[in-house]
């Protein structure tokens, strides 16, 4: 007979006394076994906090909803910390009645909005450009979220104001010590953007926006300006700092693509990978994130060697237009090492490249919009590692 496990011999002791009565937390937390399943910086990545980013810890998720407060950051000019009774958004520029806001008034307006999207930033994989760079999926892939919002169209707000006949574009502007700023095409405004307050049924968190931000489906993180506290409506792009010497591509000939707004299709396994590495041989879930800033994801092939032969992932959960999408390969292992790929295709046939391919297009210059396929080198010990198949 096996040696007993004290673990169901001994009585332990939670077991023996009361836990805390129901006050004991009255806004709940995570077990504190679960302390190590945060967000996480990289030092030498830009810390100061008039440029800080952290990411979200994608190997420790399961599901497409990105719990509140591990939804990764990235503060221009650190968090505002904003007086809900004192912030306003102002609507103005190229409109009939110049019109301001309180989150009050915003409340009471009929057509309110429930969604959830992905907010990918641009540089989200950037450090991985020029070949396999970071130890983890958190690192590699970390600058995505996934909540639900609450809110109401922009479509809406534009309406009451009244757009003039020549008004084709907005400037969107946070209430932030950076000043956020971006142009946005006024047809993306009026088909889809939402002014939101809500996030996974509760308010924003101060470090998404509290108490206003915009929604912008599908496209570059940088456009979703926190903080809202003003739209200004124009004729033409403004061309500030954040589309012009930020979030442009420059290319090998040195010319730059601008405007790039749209994250295309992709996608990454978040389990195995180097923050969580194979434990056993045998049964093994593999599991990971598609999406797609032009519509649904459609399907997820995954390459256990190397891109070499594919097989079909089971996407499990809601598959919504331009959100994360959760999938899975039930595997059995048998101690052999592996190069572990994924591949999505979205609604639209748009099909995720390699990073060759990419680079191919693209140079070598780039930061931004890097969408190419990830390799995992599993070894046989479990330990995963990033590497790149040249
Ligand atoms: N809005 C304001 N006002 N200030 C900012 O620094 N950062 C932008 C965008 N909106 C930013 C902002 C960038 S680069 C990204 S990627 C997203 O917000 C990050 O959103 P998150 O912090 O909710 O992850
Ligand atoms: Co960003």
């Amino acid at each position: 007979a096996p040696a007993p496990d004290p673990v169901i011999t001994e009585v332990q002791d939670w077991n023996r006394t009361l836990g805390d009565g129901v006050q004991a937390r009255p806004y709940g937390k995570p077990s504190a076994f679960e302390k190590d399943v945060v967000r996480r910086d990289v030092e030498w990545l830009t810390a100061s906090r008039e440029s800080s980013v952290n990411f979200t810890p994608l190997h420790a998720l399961d599901g497409i909803i990105t719990p509140s407060g591990l939804c990764f950051e990235r503060h221009h000019g650190g968090v505002a910390e904003i007086d809900p009774a004192k912030h306003r958004l102002m609507i103005n520029g190229l409109v009939d009645k110049p019109m301001v806001f309180t989150l009050d008034d915003l409340k009471r307006f009929p057509g309110r909005v429930n969604r959830a999207y992905f907010l990918e930033c641009a540089a989200n994989s950037g450090m991985e450009w020029r070949g396999a760079q970071l130890n983890g999926c958190q690192f590699t892939h970390g600058m995505v979220h996934n909540v639900w919002y609450s809110g109401i169209p922009l479509k809406t707000l534009l309406d009451e104001a009244g757009l003039r006949g020549n008004a084709k574009w907005l400037l969107a502007e946070g209430a932030d010590a950076s000043g956020m700023t971006r142009s946005i095409p006024l047809d993306k405004a009026l088909r889809d953007c939402l002014v939101v307050w809500g996030m996974n049924g509760e308010m924003l968190r101060p470090e998404q926006g509290y108490p206003l931000r915009l929604v912008v489906p599908g496209w570059e993180g940088n456009m979703w300006i926190k903080w809202l506290r003003r739209i200004e409506v124009g004729d033409q792009p403004w061309h500030h700092r954040e589309e012009t010497s930020k979030y442009t591509d420059l290319l090998a000939d040195g010319r730059s693509r601008r405007f790039t707004f749209i994250m295309d299709a992709k996608s990454v396994v978040t389990n195995p990978s180097p923050q969580a590495p194979l434990r056993q041989k045998g049964p093994n879930v593999l599991t990971g994130l598609a999406w797609s800033g032009r519509g649904a994801i459609r399907r997820v092939d995954v390459s256990l060697d190397g891109g070499r032969n594919w097989r079909t992932a089971r996407i499990d959960g809601p598959v919504m237009s331009m959100s994360l999408t959760r999938f899975y390969v039930d595997f059995d292992w048998d101690g052999r090492e592996m190069m572990i790929q994924s591949r999505a295709m979205d609604e639209t046939g748009y099909v995720q490249p390699t990073k060759d391919e990419l680079r191919k297009v693209r140079g070598t210059n780039s930061i931004y919009h890097n969408n190419g396929i990830q390799t995992w080198l599993v070894r046989s010990n479990g330990e995963t590692e990033n590497v790149e198949i040249g």
